[in-house]
């Protein structure tokens, strides 16, 4: 694979110069992971950023009794690790590969070096924070304000906002999440998630076409549960 054009597509590097992109591709390193493979754990000390080049990977938290929420899903493009970079502290979350995926990883100190020459990459970074304080809030409301249904609804616009495909009004989401992590994103039963997907498709609301989900009506879908 081209890794300068790999580099290139990435959103936080996107603006940089060629020379820029090279130095990047020279301080990175690409790592593969197997399905279910553990990126880093919670609590670990933060020595690297990750940016996704293939794949899919989950942000969890887990309670002491294994119970686990997903706070977000990532994939292709997207970085992860950059909190206990900026800030020191331990990770925030551990990161599990939800299929195989490879992932270019950055040290610490070439990543702090770079976001000190580069004011771009400071800038799409926090750009990509602010949508993920955002995308919080809106979890936040949603878990704590919305009945079920509500949740499971929100969990699918969120989906649909991150790797979802507009056509004619309907977006087609591919790869839908396994039910038992999708009921770890919207804090409910594998049971529920099952129950309120059929409902939606019966009403017309979703179609599901294998692992591919529609929403049939995507403004109707938003305006009623967002
Ligand atoms: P870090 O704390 O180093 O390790 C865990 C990473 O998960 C964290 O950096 C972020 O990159 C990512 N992360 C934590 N919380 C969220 C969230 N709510 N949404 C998306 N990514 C997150």
């Amino acid at each position: 694979m081209d890794i300068i054009k790999l580099i290139r597509s990435i959103p936080i590097f996107g603006d940089l110069d060629e020379d820029e992109i090279k130095k990047i591709g020279e301080i990175g390193i690409n790592r593969r992971y197997t399905k279910n493979g553990i990126v880093f754990l919670e609590e670990e000390e933060g020595a690297a950023l990750f940016i996704i080049t293939s794949g899919k990977v989950k942000v969890v938290r887990t309670d002491d009794e294994g119970r686990e929420v997903i706070l977000s899903i990532l994939g292709e493009g997207d970085f992860f690790g950059e909190m206990a970079i900026l800030d020191g502290l331990p990770r925030s979350a551990t990161v599990v590969s939800i299929d195989q995926s490879e992932l270019f990883m950055i040290h610490r100190r070439d990543f702090l070096h770079l976001i000190e020459k580069s004011p771009q990459v400071a800038v799409s970074l926090l750009r990509e924070l602010t949508r993920r304080l955002r995308k919080s809030d809106e979890q936040i409301k949603s878990l704590s304000l919305k009945d079920a249904v509500g949740r499971v609804a929100n969990v699918i616009l969120q989906l649909a906002d991150d790797s979802g495909k507009i056509k004619k009004g309907q977006v087609v989401i591919p790869d839908f999440p396994l039910q038992q992590d999708l009921a770890n994103m919207a804090g409910t039963s594998r049971e529920t998630i099952s129950r309120t997907i059929h409902q939606f498709i019966r009403e017309g609301l979703l179609e599901q076409r294998g692992n591919t989900i529609v929403i049939t009506n995507f403004e109707k879908f938003k305006s009623t549960y967002s």
